[in-house]
């Protein structure tokens, strides 16, 4: 695990713009940077950097963080992975710690059991095929007939799993696994027998090339089983998430930047052996969202190479509005009638494929207005069906330049007056817009709703939920509070002639009615930003990183709240002398604190006023009571005088 203290320093060095503008195009506006985002299509850029607050948030699909979030979102690692990947960048060491978090420890000893066993799987798959007689008389000789040189099947890291229904199982335990970790890789099945039997193995890999999951094809064509079988989903896989041959052909993906995808293994394997090597397959399904981001990763352009049937080209079809949300380019090679990639491969050699593609390779929303139409002859229903599911994919291109090339393109396939279709996709494009709209809309309320019920659910000390609390509640005080704390928590102040946080000058002004706050999650805020100051720990840093999710969004509102720089805007118009926000955090505070202690202490009135009106007990108690009463009332006209000295 990697020290807190590591931590720490690598959030201090890491520049956001830094990070961020790798990946994205920045331009300055004002203090902050702007830039279209990257986690949703955009076409006027809503995404916005912060330099000096070090976060990046995005004001159209509200996705924000610090530098470390930027990069387990966009890059899809863990925590402790975006912290190595930025000390490599600023060239930190880290510093591991020993204290185990036995949690952590934990998860990762089985991840790591796993991945070791799916490693020895591999070994033994491989060893059977090149050292069993069975291996080498049944899988190797298989290869071979296909055509497979050694060289591609070290590559793959094929393998052969024998007959024997126990054979692999009693090896492994030989060798120590567990049981119940081989079951749960599916390698074993429930009842005790090897999951692969008389197969030959095709590992699945990541992309960074482990073992995640393996393939058995049987031998024999005429069994009534399965082709292939493969391994379960597991804490290593997940197939929506998994293009085969990745591993290998990412970098020819980039260098080439345009990607083939296939449909099956063999495919994979043998357009690689040829020397088409920016390719992968994924295996035998509609590709899925995942699919193409991974891709997306090294290249923009897609060629998808199925079967030349008509269920081979359905199958590329439906993936093709995916596709085109995500702004890939794509285009469809139709093979010859009853040819899949491997045959035709094995049939023209390297330069007849690749002379091939560049002939036939057609654009893909054409291809399907082609193809959809050729199939249904000259019924003008069926037509207009036709019509509406090109509209349907136009609608789904994000880049209005491109789509309105498209729309030429496909009046002319379609044989369609131009300005009709334009028509008939601004419908479209509305009735979608309309959706997207109202799908906003339901998100919007549902914060809303979770926002109330948030309010809502404040607990009496005897833990009953008080629903009628909510409108005497100091939600808003309080979360201004837990505000002041994140934005400057960590600055510092002369208090008294002391040099103190602000993060304790808050805690110090409030700490007295900290028992009557309402919200734990905004009194664990001061608390902690409070203890944090003390051990002389980045407040801003340490929230950003929370663990509890709840108190890193808000942490990340918080800091990117527009509405500091846009009040501050308005006052500047009346009042000329005005500081800008951050210059102007004490008095600000200073403000906060002041209506916040106004409540609690006009709630601490109403309780002590209803106690003396209900009071039952001694005529002494009761005289205690009142005392108390006129101290509060005191404090709250003095209150009253500062916080119109500070409005002044
Ligand atoms: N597939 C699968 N399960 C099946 C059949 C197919 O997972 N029962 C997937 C595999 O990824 C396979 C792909 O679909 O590679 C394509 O299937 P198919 O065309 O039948 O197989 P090929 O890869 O062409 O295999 P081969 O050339 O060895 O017949
Ligand atoms: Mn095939």
């Amino acid at each position: 695990m990697i020290s807190q203290k590591s931590i720490q320093e690598v959030l201090s060095i890491a520049q956001v713009e830094d990070i961020v503008g790798d990946y994205v195009d920045l331009k300055r506006r004002g203090v902050n940077m702007i830039g279209l985002c990257p986690f949703h299509d955009e076409k006027t850029p809503s995404f916005t950097v912060s330099p000096s607050k070090n976060i990046y948030k995005c004001f159209g699909c509200g996705k924000g963080g610090g530098v470390p979030q930027f990069l387990m979102e966009h890059e899809k690692l863990s925590f402790p992975e975006s912290i190595r990947m930025l000390a490599k960048k600023y060239n930190i060491d880290l510093e591991e710690d020993k204290r185990n978090d036995d949690e952590y420890l934990e998860e990762k000893r089985k991840l790591d059991s796993l991945h070791i066993i799916n490693q020895y799987a591999l070994d033994y798959f491989k060893d059977q095929l090149h050292q069993s007689t069975e291996g080498k008389s049944i899988g190797l000789s298989y290869f071979k007939e296909r055509g497979f040189i050694d060289k591609t099947i070290q590559d793959f890291e094929l393998g052969y799993s024998p007959k024997d229904g126990k054979a692999f199982l009693k090896e492994a335990l030989a060798k120590g696994y567990k049981e119940n970790l081989l079951k749960e890789l599916g390698l074993v099945s429930q009842g005790g027998y090897d999951f692969f039997r008389e197969r030959i193995i095709f590992p699945i890999h990541n992309q960074s090339g482990r073992i995640i999951a393996f393939s058995g094809r049987i031998l024999d064509n005429q069994k009534k089983t399965a082709k292939y079988i493969n391994s379960p989903e597991t804490e290593l896989y997940n197939k929506r998430k998994v293009l085969y041959g990745l591993h290998l052909a990412k970098k020819a993906i980039s260098n080439q930047d345009e990607c083939i995808i296939v449909e099956g293994y063999s495919d994979v394997i043998s357009l690689y052996q040829a020397g088409v090597q920016n390719v992968v397959a994924s295996s035998g399904t509609a590709l899925t969202k995942e699919q193409i981001y991974l891709v997306k990763r090294f290249s923009s352009n897609v060629i998808l190479l199925y079967d030349g049937d008509p269920a081979g080209i359905k199958a590329a079809l439906r993936g093709i509005d995916l596709l085109l949300a995500q702004d890939v380019n794509t285009y469809i090679v139709a093979l010859p009638e009853g040819e899949d990639p491997d045959s035709y491969m094995s049939k023209v050699g390297y330069q007849g494929f690749t002379d091939f593609i560049n002939k036939e390779k057609k654009d893909f929303i054409l291809f399907k207005a082609d193809f959809l139409l050729k199939e249904i002859g000259d019924d003008p229903i069926k037509k207009s069906a036709v019509i509406k599911d090109i509209i349907g994919s136009l609608a789904k291109i994000p880049d209005h330049l491109k789509r309105d090339l498209y729309v030429k393109k496909c009046g002319e396939v379609l044989k369609l007056d131009e300005g009709k279709l334009v028509r008939e996709l601004d419908r479209e494009l509305r009735s979608e817009f309309k959706k997207k709209k109202q799908s906003n809309e339901r998100e919007r309320s549902r914060e809303k709703y979770r926002e109330e019920k948030w309010i809502a659910e404040k607990k009496t000390d005897d833990g009953v939920i008080n629903v009628n609390a909510v409108e005497s509640a100091d939600y808003f005080q309080e979360k201004d509070l837990a505000r002041l704390v994140i934005q400057f928590g960590d600055k510092r102040v002369n208090y008294e002639g002391t040099d103190i946080s602000m993060a304790e000058y808050i805690y110090a002004s409030i700490f007295e009615v900290l028992e009557l706050f309402d919200n734990a999650m905004y009194k664990q805020i001061l608390v902690e930003g409070f203890n944090l100051a003390d051990k002389e720990q980045s407040i801003r840093n340490t929230f950003l990183t929370h663990e509890n999710q709840d108190v890193q969004q808000f942490t990340i509102n918080a800091l990117a709240e527009p509405y500091t720089f846009a009040e501050w805007h308005l006052k500047e118009v009346f009042l000329q002398t005005q500081k800008p926000p951050d210059e102007n955090f004490l008095n600000d505070s200073i403000q906060s604190i002041l209506r916040f202690k106004m409540r609690k202490i006009k709630r601490l009135l109403k309780d002590l006023s209803i106690k003396v009106k209900d009071h039952e007990g001694s005529e002494e108690d009761k005289q205690i009571l009142i005392k108390a009463y006129q101290k509060v009332q005191e404090d709250r006209k003095s209150l009253a005088l500062q916080l119109r000295t500070v409005i002044d």
